[in-house]
């Protein structure tokens, strides 16, 4: 399946698209969480209005990808099954300069390898941007974590972060040379 998956640059009219995986694997992924006002408060609409201002806005120094499945059959759109996005640190006084700030494979579609994808061409595009390092903030609880570790993150850092009224632990992995990253997995 990993094969036929494309990863490139999201375009000004998938926020739909990306909303819909985004809301979905929220409510998969952080159920038990993140409390669950904040959950069933969420919804495609209000992501995609989200998503679209984040799209339009086309800041030079950031990037939304998405990953693309091949047609269902004969006429049928591509679908997004993937996006993550990137950019400067957002403010954590880490010395880190590049952020990935979203990273969410569709259920049905996770552990064929997409994650990894996605994640390299995140790094990609922020190295020819040319940022040489990056962080990435996972909620401490979340599986995800394990991800990162396989794919190379340390742990750097926690912090304590506001949803819903509630302080959740988050824990910063860091990839301190991406240039090294990208060479050995030929990114
Ligand atoms: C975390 C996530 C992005 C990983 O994407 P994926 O496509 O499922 O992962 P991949 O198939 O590319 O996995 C790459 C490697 O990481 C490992 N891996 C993936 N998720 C893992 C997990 N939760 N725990 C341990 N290892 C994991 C895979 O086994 C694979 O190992 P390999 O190198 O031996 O082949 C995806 O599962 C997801 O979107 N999860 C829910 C949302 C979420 O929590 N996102 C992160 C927000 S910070």
């Amino acid at each position: 399946m990993q094969t036929t998956v494309r990863i490139r640059r999201a375009r000004a009219n998938e926020a739909s698209a990306i909303a819909r995986v985004h809301v979905e694997t929220w409510r998969a992924a952080y159920a038990g969480l993140v409390p669950d006002d904040y959950l069933v408060r969420m919804t495609e609409n209000g992501q995609a209005f989200t998503w679209r201002k984040t799209l339009l806005r086309k800041q030079p120094d950031s990037a939304v990808l998405v990953a693309e499945a091949p047609p269902a059959g004969q006429g049928a759109p591509h679908t997004v099954v993937g996006f993550g996005s990137c950019g400067p640190n957002r403010g954590s006084k880490l010395a880190y300069n590049g952020e990935v700030y979203t990273l969410y494979v569709a259920q049905d579609w996770q552990g064929h390898g997409i994650g990894r994808k996605l994640l390299g061409g995140l790094f990609r595009t922020l190295y020819d941007q040319g940022y040489r390092d990056c962080i990435i903030w996972v909620l401490a609880a979340n599986p995800a974590r394990f991800f990162y570790e396989r794919m190379g993150g340390q742990r750097i850092a926690e912090r304590g972060q506001e949803f819903a009224g509630e302080v959740l632990e988050e824990a910063a992995y860091g990839w301190p040379d991406l240039e090294d990253w990208l060479r050995q997995t030929g990114g």
